[in-house]
């Protein structure tokens, strides 16, 4: 294994770790966390041991979304810092190793952006054609993202008697792509914050933002020659720019976001098809709705990849699965009504969802590192913390970062009730679940968590290599092998609370001399010498091997 390659394409085999600024850590005692409080915390980080943060937006908003309305491209919310803490950020992850992405939200803008106040104050506004307008609204496109405040993707503005359209919230009108202008501004913006020394974008909504059902009047040419004409634009700035698409899409149209063949569009996107089969799995305890999806997935092109994952900052979507799948979800992880949100989604955490820390929880961690692609981890999930039902919708999730059992948990240290959003409490609350312990308790999920992390970058195999099923006769069983440069790591995971026993091919030649390292624990393995080797697996069991052939090194 030549692991000198693995400088390359540095998103192949990066542990990413997404986290708001706003929740992360306050550095000056005024409730919300700041760009000063977590550059205190980029040690931690790299402890942790990951290699690429992706920083949820910090611009200036009204924050009406969550951040994700924007009023300002070009700046930092004040009550998070200014640019030169955004640059000591960049700067000190950059030197311990960790590079920075930040979101860009393409679709829409705030309804306060400036922009947008031009664009509505006349019809005959140069700003006008930013947006997307019609004289009548339309039921196309079709889908509201959030059906509990939405009744349609299309509002009047009542000064200037035309609608507008907006896929989100009202108060998120659409950007018009087509606009070449708007394509100026935004290659602006990312020419400005690459210039910064981010090292790429988690972009959002990218399939909304290329779409054109209801406004193929306004719109010329192929939208993916754009996204195209993006990830070449940002190359020529720095050439090893990573771009990470939001795309919770159907099965048929995921390539084309890779860009066909030769992946020229978006160098990674999120697995949502897997995440929510891997949640359906988790809940039957069967492995088939995860296998059957990785045989349907599409082949990313050579430098691209999924970015998997377990959780992230919006609702658990299950909008992909049928009816009674997603009922199999919600009853086994969403029982009660106020988990649950628009008809399809589950407003909870990882680590309460699968009961805390235990077997279950980290063989689903386990699970997600080894999947082929990039594991993201939602900041909170290494040490297991909880949602808090009280807060509205999908912002239970979104709790301020549990640094010890302290007043607020660490996270602040103004009163209470000045905090940006309220901890949680109970059994995942800051008193039960927090780093400062954790840290000190060497098995530990934080600790857990680190070491799993640094075995994950040292098996460069699961994000680089081919990956096969591996066919067993266990329904719990979810086995795979990932094969780079000829060598092999295998992973088997049980998503069942019985014990299981089976034989897994190692993908060698019959007859050929091998030995297994147990990549997590001191176990020995002796494989059989037609290339199998059985092994018996614990309720919630998981294991990772790598499988050495005659005359090579162990690594370690
Ligand atoms: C997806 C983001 O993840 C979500 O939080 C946001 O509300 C919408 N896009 C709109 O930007």
């Amino acid at each position: 294994m030549r692991l000198d390659q693995t400088s390359d394409l540095w998103w192949k085999n990066a542990v990413i770790y997404c986290l708001d600024v706003e929740t992360y850590l306050d550095g000056d005692g005024d409730g919300v966390g700041d760009f000063g409080g977590l550059i205190r915390q980029i040690d931690y980080l790299a402890g942790l041991g990951v290699t690429c943060l992706w920083l949820m937006p910090f611009y200036p908003s009204p924050n009406r979304d969550d951040g994700y309305d924007i009023s300002d491209y070009f700046g930092v919310d004040d009550r998070l810092g200014d640019f030169g803490d955004f640059v000591d950020l960049v700067r000190t992850a950059n030197d311990r190793g960790i590079k920075v992405i930040v979101d860009l939200v393409l679709n829409h803008t705030s309804d306060e952006h400036p922009w947008f106040e031009e664009a509505r104050a006349r019809r005959d506004s140069p700003k006008r054609s930013f947006y997307v307008w019609r004289d009548e609204p339309s039921d196309e496109p079709k889908g509201i993202a959030f059906p509990d405040r939405e009744t349609s993707n299309w509002e009047l503005d009542e000064d200037t008697g035309q609608y507008y359209l907006h896929r989100f919230y009202r108060f998120q009108p659409d950007l018009n792509l087509a606009n070449a202008a708007v394509r100026d501004e935004i290659a602006k913006m990312v020419g400005f914050w690459l210039q910064l020394g981010v090292a790429g974008f988690r972009m959002d909504a990218v399939p909304f933002m290329l779409e054109l059902d209801g406004i193929a009047e306004q719109v010329e040419g192929d939208p993916h020659g754009w996204l195209r004409s993006l990830r070449a634009f940002a190359c020529r700035r720095t050439g090893d720019t990573m771009l990470l698409g939001e795309v919770n899409t159907g099965l048929k149209d995921l390539a084309r976001f890779f860009g066909d063949e030769d992946g020229d569009q978006l160098n990674m996107q999120f697995a949502f098809l897997l995440n929510q089969n891997l949640w359906l799995a988790l809940a039957r305890e069967d492995a088939e709705p995860l296998e059957a999806t990785i045989r349907s997935l599409p082949q990313p092109p050579p430098d691209n990849g999924w970015a998997t994952f377990l959780r992230n900052h919006d609702e658990l979507s299950l909008d992909k699965l049928t009816g009674p799948q997603r009922e199999e979800v919600f009853a086994a992880f969403g029982p009660e009504d106020g988990m649950r949100l628009y008809g399809h989604g589950l407003r909870r955490r990882t680590a309460s969802m699968l009961g805390g820390d235990g077997p279950r929880l980290r063989m689903a961690w386990s699970l997600m590192l080894s999947l082929p692609g990039t594991p993201v981890i939602f900041m909170g999930d290494e040490i297991g913390m909880g949602e808090n039902l009280d807060i509205p919708d999908r912002m239970s999730v979104r709790v301020p970062m549990q640094w010890s059992d302290d007043a607020n948990g660490g996270f602040s240290t103004a009163p209470a009730k000045e905090l940006v959003r309220p901890m949680t409490g109970g059994a995942f609350g800051p008193a039960k679940v927090n780093v400062a312990a954790q840290r000190r308790e060497p098995d530990s999920l934080l600790n857990w968590m680190e070491r799993l992390i640094r075995r994950r970058k040292e098996s460069p195999e699961f994000g680089w290599g081919a990956s096969e099923l591996i066919e067993t006769t266990e329904p719990a069983l979810f086995a795979h092998r990932c094969v780079w440069q000829g060598s092999v790591v295998v992973a088997a995971h049980n998503l069942s609370g019985e014990s299981v026993r089976c034989t897994l091919e190692l993908g060698v030649q019959k007859g050929e001399k091998v030995q297994i390292d147990d990549l997590l624990e001191e176990r020995r393995h002796e494989p059989g010498t037609d290339g199998t080797l059985d092994v018996e697996l614990g309720p919630y069991g998981y294991l990772w091997l790598r499988v050495r052939r005659q005359g090579e090194r162990a690594l370690s």
